[in-house]
């Protein structure tokens, strides 16, 4: 007994989130949770998905994940579950939610007596190319959270609850963590923020011009192909990255310089700044040992033309990349109409199927009825 306490001790274990062996109930919980878009990017991780540098990004609006889980008492000693993608069972996803689980266990122990189906979909479309990770494993968190809520009313304050939802979603998927809030959200301790931490994400409440408050993201779509490195293997390779010690000390000062231009609005910093975070996020990949690039040729044409029309015309629309060839275009919305002018006018030859999504920053993730 004092072992099996002091392991649970060790462990962290959440002994009093276990059901009674006569009282395990079943139920159903639905939450949607949108995809966002680093700034300053995560790159690099210790153990237990612990970044290596601060990052902040925007959450999107219209790039969404919505999920739903049934659940009903487990016929073994451990957790069951079917996930369904668009009303289709997907065995990928369903071996990389199970692995989620086994590692939320010990904050999560009421798991192992449930049998879960899962059903999820996105609101972009499939062949969009863009990750659904951050969306779709923070909508799953928050829906364990509502279990947990509904059950054992744990997490009956917003705050607790939203913080569990981002402390669990880390563990799906990092960049998961900061879909938990809307707007512009800070994850890993930086002493540009005071509250951040590295187990959970914070909202940027406050220190945030107005220009942020309803800034655009027109993500236009290269290539809607797999792709051919995922994120967990780059993420691996930055510990044997001859530039990565630099990297991290970089991405530290680009999180104080970054937060300030977003404070104070000064645009010409934030392109400076995030326009140099994408590329180096991509460097990063192309010194990795082996090499590999995520770029596509029209990628660069669009990151030219970007830059050609920023100086042409004064207006402050940038670029950032995630882990792909896909283009975001982020401008402050009152110069909406022109700039997607431009895209739909200049940008489109180099777009896969014309396809584009018009999005922005959001409020963060909904509780859904069922
Ligand atoms: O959350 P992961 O493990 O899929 O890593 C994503 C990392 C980037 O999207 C490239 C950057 C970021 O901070 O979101």
């Amino acid at each position: 007994m004092v072992f099996v306490t002091t392991f649970a001790v060790m462990m962290e274990i959440e002994t009093a989130l276990i059901f009674e062996k006569n009282a395990i109930p079943q139920g159903t919980v639905a939450w949607q949770s949108p995809s966002n878009i680093a700034l300053v990017k995560y790159w690099g991780k210790k153990e237990h998905q612990i970044p290596c540098n601060a990052s902040v990004s925007f959450t999107l609006d219209k790039s969404v994940s919505k999920t739903t889980v049934h659940y009903t008492p487990s016929d073994s000693q451990a957790f069951q579950l079917a996930f369904y993608l668009d009303g289709e069972r997907n065995e990928k996803f369903e071996k990389k939610i199970s692995m989620f689980f086994q590692s939320i266990l010990h904050l999560q122990p009421f798991l192992n007596q449930l049998s879960f189906t899962i059903h999820s979909s996105n609101t972009f479309p499939h062949s969009a190319g863009i990750a659904s990770s951050a969306s779709g494993m923070s909508a799953l968190a928050l829906c364990l959270c509502q279990i947990e809520q509904n059950h054992f009313q744990t997490l009956t304050n917003t705050d607790t609850f939203l913080r569990k939802a981002s402390t669990l979603a880390r563990l799906g998927s990092g960049s998961a963590c900061r879909s938990v809030y809307g707007g512009l959200v800070v994850w890993g301790e930086t002493s540009a923020c005071p509250q951040s931490a590295n187990k959970y994400a914070v909202p940027l409440t406050e220190n945030v011009h107005p220009v942020f408050h309803d800034y655009c993201d027109t993500i236009l779509i290269i290539d809607a192909g797999q792709k051919s490195v995922s994120s967990r293997a780059g993420h691996e390779l930055m510990h044997t990255n001859p530039f990565a010690v630099s990297r991290f000390r970089q991405a530290s000062e680009n999180m104080e310089i970054l937060l300030k231009a977003i404070s104070g609005g000064d645009l010409d910093t934030f392109i400076r700044i995030t326009e140099s975070e994408a590329l180096t996020l991509h460097a990063m990949m192309m010194t990795s040992e082996p090499s590999y690039m995520l770029m596509r040729p029209n990628t660069i044409q669009v990151i030219e033309r970007i830059r050609a029309f920023r100086s042409e015309t004064g207006i402050p629309v940038c670029f950032t990349l995630d882990a792909g060839p896909n283009v975001h275009t982020l401008y402050p919305a009152i110069h909406k109409k022109e700039v997607l002018s431009f895209i739909k006018n200049e940008l489109i030859i180099y777009l896969y199927n014309s396809l584009m999504i018009e999005d922005g920053t959001g409020n963060g993730p909904k509780n859904l009825d069922v």
